[in-house]
């Protein structure tokens, strides 16, 4: 009987999941993170708003709205640091452009070490960074940045991100075997090996620098077709001929005019300068490649995936157009959790927000409508909207260049 509690006891330790940060911005969050001071002297700090947002699923499930353009903004919380050594790493969190994002990021950070809170900025060394960004139409991407030896390295896969006005769940999953997934809305859309979609490490595996390729390779796919040969005569083909429909005309004078030549024109029979027929190569033996060794440069780091003291989660953005809402952050070492979590609050409400946003859509365009009655066509005032829109796009993409990741890239 003893055995059979204290074998219960090891299952349930094993399968329940270790959570290191939850937050689902409920009353009381406001001391659990620290607003940090950066960029405050200079009038430039944004204010969070506390909300559920201008549509959601349930208006009691509330996060934290980033409420003033053309701001920096720049909040962490602590939790009780550790090691993912030998654990899986799961980092989630929901985000939401209710401003119709046209240049601004949506990543959350984790951090190590010790930070001062208060002045955590974007200067601030990260551990990681995950989560959307869009600018433009050019940056619609999820980054997915490692640190390691204090050189952010960027994840070299492509992963769309959402660009809709709703909420979406963004989920990093690191595993001890050093293997990854990206999901979104509990979708995987990336996975792979962190040695081979980040270049922290040199590649394991080069091209043999000492191959050649050997003297007899025959590499050309198609080759002459020794059987096709010129006709005779055919480069005296002239390109063009006379006319012999054209006349000359009554009034010509030959002595003031000069003598009639009937005027040329293209040679029907003329095909252009004789070009060998080509047939496929029966030696052709496909492109010649270099064999791949080991490569000498290479030497593994079994902790590539680790990151030794965690202890922080951060928001640090600039935004020209406010409006990005961030809830339910989740630090783990369970999918299964994350995924759960995921399920009962996007999940939920996703539904109910898709439906409020409808309905605040139309309200905002009847509104329009009824704002100014004259100009009834709705695809202008689009059009003009557009247009302030790409404006704000060129100078955000500006700004963003000294103080944001697009630097880094
Ligand atoms: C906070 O968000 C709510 C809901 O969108 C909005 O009504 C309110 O004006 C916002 N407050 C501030 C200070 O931005
Ligand atoms: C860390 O980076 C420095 C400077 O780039 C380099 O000299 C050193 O070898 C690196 N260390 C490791 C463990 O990669």
């Amino acid at each position: 009987m003893a055995i059979r509690v204290l074998s219960f006891v090891l299952l349930f330790a094993i399968v329940s999941a270790q959570v290191f940060f939850e937050e689902r911005f409920e009353d009381g969050w406001e001391s659990r993170w620290v607003k940090s001071e950066w960029k405050k002297d200079e009038n430039t700090a944004g204010e969070w708003n506390f909300t559920a947002g201008k549509w959601n699923g349930d208006a009691n499930d509330k996060g934290i709205q980033t409420s003033e353009d053309y701001r920096f903004y720049a909040i962490s919380a602590e939790f009780p640091e550790f090691s993912n050594k030998e654990k899986t790493l799961v980092f989630q969190f929901s985000v939401k452009h209710e401003q119709k994002l046209d240049c601004g990021g949506g990543y959350m950070k984790l951090l190590s070490g010790d930070v001062d809170q208060k002045k955590f900025g974007g200067d601030t060394p990260y551990s990681i960074m995950f989560g959307p960004d869009i600018c433009g139409y050019s940056t619609k991407k999820v980054h997915a940045i490692l640190t390691k030896n204090e050189t952010n390295h960027l994840i070299k896969k492509e992963v769309p991100c959402e660009t809709d006005q709703l909420t979406h769940v963004y989920t990093f999953i690191l595993r001890p075997d050093a293997t990854y997934s990206i999901h979104i809305d509990n979708e995987e859309k990336q996975t792979g090996s962190v040695y081979t979609d980040w270049d922290i490490l040199p590649p394991k595996k080069i091209k043999d620098p000492e191959a050649k390729k050997p003297e007899d390779w025959d590499d050309k796919e198609y080759i002459p077709d020794p059987e096709d040969v010129k006709p005779e005569g055919y480069d005296e083909i002239p390109a063009e001929i006379p006319d012999v429909d054209a006349k000359k005309p009554e009034d010509w004078d030959d002595e003031e005019d000069g003598e009639w030549a009937a005027p040329t024109i293209a040679n029907p029979e003329y095909k252009g300068p004789w070009k060998q027929k080509k047939i496929k190569n029966p030696n052709y033996k496909g492109k010649w490649k270099a064999p791949l060794i080991d490569n000498p440069e290479f030497k593994d780091d079994p902790e590539i995936y680790v990151f030794p003291k965690l202890k922080y989660v951060g928001i640090e953005l600039w935004q020209v157009k406010s409006g990005t809402l961030f809830d339910n952050v989740l630090v783990s070492d369970d999918p299964d959790y994350a995924k759960k979590l995921a399920e009962e609050t996007w999940g939920k409400n996703k539904d109910a927000e898709k439906a409020a946003f409808e309905e605040a859509e139309k309200k905002t365009e009847e509104e329009e409508s009824k704002d100014d009655p004259a100009d009834s066509d709705d695809d202008k005032a689009d059009g003009e909207e557009a247009e302030d829109t790409e404006g704000d796009d060129a100078e955000a993409k500006e700004d963003s260049d000294d103080e944001e990741v697009h630097d880094e890239l």
